[in-house]
């Protein structure tokens, strides 16, 4: 089997594709991404010298140098990672949301459409489900709650799921739709919660926490969520969506605080910051649905997978100084250029 993996040189894109390379040794694995700001070579570095996996650089919006991947490696299957993937970026300049997440998408549709693919996976997120009430624990996420987002980030995404589901509908394009909570591990942009606490901790920098640090969020380890998709590819059904999730809520406030704990390093550090606009309260997704009818379930214990991530930050420290000093920009030149 050839595998398109797009954004794989992102965070859960990359997680993948090392999944991917152990997991299934005689598939191939084919990423196209376009080393945007969020996307670091160095992730995939691991894989770069075994024989089943080819990086490409491309963009998902650019129309004839997609058709051309699809007509010269003719993937068995696509799995749709890439994306502008940060809220806060999306507040601050919506439009490159919109151009990727929507415009690509269906761009990597009409491909698999035109090339008669096996399956189209969407990785999609709990945040199209907007949020929920801090005082409600009883209420949870399932595949049937309606849309309602609240960024222009989870308004993309929704339009994307809107667009795949249309696909299937009208084309018969067999796509699998997955809808995740929040994920943590190795390869985590510094830009996100947990990689940005450690980072700002092991540099005895200020750590800023939104508002009052109540805003909860439901966490899975990374490679939890890369065996959830790898389930749907091989069992799941075409036109389907399933929520990934890990029934483990927590408050912003007590990562930060755990982590500190972890670090041996003081409460003093936490900065609490103004509120981001439109801030969703709580998220939380019933994954009934993946473990009924796929028997998945989340093998990582959050009190694990932190200990797991914070150490794997202390073991990798080069590759998060590359990305705080814009070294691992300069990484894609040194590897690829003059080729
Ligand atoms: N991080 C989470 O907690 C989470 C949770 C649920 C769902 N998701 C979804 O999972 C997917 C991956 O998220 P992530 O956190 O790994 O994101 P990320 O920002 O770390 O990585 C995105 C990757 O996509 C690439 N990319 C961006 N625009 C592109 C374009 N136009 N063409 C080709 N490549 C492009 C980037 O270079 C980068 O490598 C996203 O679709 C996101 O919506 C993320």
């Amino acid at each position: 089997m050839t595998y398109l993996v797009t954004g794989g040189a992102g965070f859960i894109g990359g997680n993948f594709v090392h999944h991917m390379l152990r997991e299934h040794p005689n598939d191939t694995i084919i990423c196209l991404d376009a080393l945007t700001y969020a996307g670091n070579l160095e992730t995939l570095e691991p894989a770069a010298k075994n024989p089943n996996f080819r990086f490409v650089k491309g963009d998902i919006t650019g129309r004839p140098a997609v058709d051309a991947l699809f007509a010269e490696t003719k993937p068995d299957v696509v799995v749709n990672f890439a994306a502008e993937s940060h809220v806060d970026r999306s507040i601050d300049n919506p439009g490159i949301f919109l151009q990727t997440n929507v415009i690509g998408t269906q761009v990597l549709m009409d491909a698999s459409r035109k090339y008669g693919i096996k399956r189209f996976h969407q990785v999609s997120t709990d945040e199209v489900y907007g949020d929920l009430p801090l005082d409600r624990p009883d209420l949870l996420f399932t595949e049937t709650t309606p849309i309602h987002t609240s960024s222009p980030y989870s308004a993309s995404k929704a339009a994307a799921d809107l667009l795949a589901a249309a696909y299937f509908r009208t084309y018969k394009l067999p796509v699998t739709i997955s809808r995740c909570s929040n994920n943590y591990g190795p390869y985590h942009f510094p830009e996100k919660l947990i990689p940005l606490m450690i980072a700002n901790a092991l540099n005895d920098k200020p750590l800023p926490v939104y508002g009052k640090g109540e805003n909860v969020r439901d966490w899975l380890y990374v490679e939890d969520h890369c065996r959830a998709i790898d389930l749907i590819l091989r069992n799941g059904t075409a036109g389907e969506v399933y929520n990934i999730g890990g029934h483990n809520e927590m408050r912003n406030i007590d990562i930060v605080k755990l982590i500190l704990k972890e670090l041996g390093k003081p409460e003093t550090l936490i900065t609490y910051v103004t509120d981001r606009a439109g801030h969703d309260l709580r998220y939380a997704i019933n994954p009934g649905k993946v473990h009924r009818e796929l028997g998945w379930l989340p093998e990582t214990k959050f009190a694990d997978g932190i200990k797991k991530t914070i150490r794997w930050y202390l073991d990798n420290r080069g590759w998060w100084e590359n990305i705080l000093s814009g070294e691992y920009q300069q990484y894609y030149e040194k590897m690829y250029g003059g080729r």
